[in-house]
């Protein structure tokens, strides 16, 4: 397949309003419940990006009978939790994360067998974080060498709740055993070291299913139960949305307000750093949606500063790092953060790649073991590689608003798997980007 450039013209403003595609979390979430459901669930506002069309194809390669997408409307006649039938290949979860991880704990629970396979980045990421407590669940799963993809799950498997602490904040490892927990007998209770976004919660709560939430951080579900169908509204993607704010608040003369974004407090942390570096973020209208919080966004330029990241906000924030980290570089003084090695295993190396892209643009980034030194400039413009990182890609895109010439971005081709239209979406409120194939 050929390459996916970016090419942004600096300078410019972003105004106007602008509606997101729909939360990439949530639009995973609402196939997998919805297809483990009895009756029917129907989703508007569904993202149709690939990493949940990976997640979609998966279900009807085992017999779930699911209508649309069309214009983010989805139709899911779901059967049941025992109702998947075998598929008769391996899942490719290409490169979502969320897909294997969360698909990996309802699988464990099938009469059958099924393999799960991805890209290349996705045969890279951890899966001991969830093949190891689902073993202790009484799973059987068979990974590559390194605990890794392609991942074998035996099915026919008798699945027994656990007490399990989480030994890394993952909403991804949380939700993989609140679904294996589904098909398991007993307790299974979940204790986070801080809080990670809940939207398997919420969902789960919204199909009906009794979840005990113990504390702030322990979360318990018991197994045999069953899921009601039911409609979701599903928000647009405050991860999506981070880089307009961004642009935004470091582009002059930009105002800009960002439509029917999701925003629970487990995700709102880009909101609060970038409030801490000076931002003009105004929070509107807020509203709940499908049992989820959102409101529409205003962001105006403002003078940023450096800041030390407080270390609570880093989960709730996880995405939005490499768009945070283009606001730093255009910040004045130095920004700190540490505690977040989590980046290191994300769709790229997110501290590397970010440090090699600001550094080739003229900015002073160091990486650390857990995080990154980054000295506020003035950017240059040049060629950055995104490493097939859609978010990497996305947050250069928005630093040409303040280089003093066009940043290239090479390798964007996976934007397509949480922003299909960002290119259109961002000419529309007045970036100069331009795609090519090379
Ligand atoms: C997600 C959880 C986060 C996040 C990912 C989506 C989810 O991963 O980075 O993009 O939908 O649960 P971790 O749970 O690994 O932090």
């Amino acid at each position: 397949m050929t390459d996916l450039n970016f090419t942004v013209e600096s300078g410019g403003a972003l105004r106007g309003r602008l509606r997101v595609p729909g939360d990439k979390s949530i639009s995973h979430r609402a196939i997998m419940l919805g297809a483990l459901a009895e009756g029917t669930t129907t989703i508007s506002g569904f993202l149709e990006g690939e990493d949940c069309l990976a997640t979609l194809r998966a279900f009807r390669g085992m017999g779930v009978r699911i209508a649309g997408p069309d214009q983010g409307k989805v139709v899911i006649p779901g059967v049941g939790l025992h109702g998947l039938r075998a598929p008769s290949e391996p899942l490719d979860m290409g490169n979502s994360g969320t897909s294997m991880r969360l698909m990996s704990g309802l699988l464990a629970g099938q009469a059958f067998d099924t393999v799960l396979t991805g890209d290349a980045s996705l045969a890279r990421r951890p899966m001991r974080r969830v093949t190891e407590p689902l073993t202790r669940m009484g799973a059987r799963i068979d990974s590559a060498g390194q605990g890794t993809a392609p991942l074998k799950i035996h099915g026919g498997q008798r699945l027994a709740g656990i007490d399990y602490p989480l030994p890394v904040a993952s909403a991804q490892v949380k939700s993989c055993l609140l679904l294996a927990g589904l098909y398991a007998s007993g307790v299974t209770r979940i204790t986070e070291p801080a809080p990670t976004r809940d939207h398997t919660e919420r969902m789960l709560a919204g199909f009906g299913y009794p979840l005990a939430r113990e504390n702030e951080r322990t979360v318990a579900v018991t197994g045999g139960g069953r899921l009601i169908g039911t409609e979701i509204d599903v928000p647009a993607d405050i991860s999506s949305a981070a880089f307009f704010l961004v642009g935004a608040s470091i582009a002059p003369g930009s105002d800009l307000v960002l439509e029917h974004v999701g925003v629970n407090p487990t995700r709102g942390g880009v909101i609060d750093i970038l409030r801490l570096m000076g931002a003009d973020i105004e929070i509107l209208n807020r509203r709940v949606a499908g049992g989820e919080p959102v409101a529409d966004l205003r962001a105006r330029h403002a003078p940023l500063h450096g800041i030390r990241i407080p270390e609570a906000l880093v989960p709730l924030a996880i995405d939005e790092f490499p768009a945070i980290f283009i606001a730093a570089a255009c910040a004045v003084g130095v920004t700190v953060l540490t505690g977040a090695e989590e980046l290191r295993v994300k769709e790229s190396d997110r501290i590397q790649v970010m440090a090699d892209g600001l550094t080739a643009l003229g900015i002073a980034a160091g990486p650390t073991s857990d995080g990154i030194v980054i000295q506020g400039g003035a950017l240059s413009g040049g060629a950055v590689d995104s490493h097939g990182d859609h978010r990497v890609a996305m947050s250069f895109a928005m630093a040409a608003l303040q280089a003093d010439g066009s940043i290239r971005i090479q390798d964007c081709r996976n934007v397509n798997t949480s922003f299909p239209d960002f290119v259109a979406q961002s000419q529309s409120v007045g970036l100069a980007i331009r795609a090519s194939e090379s």
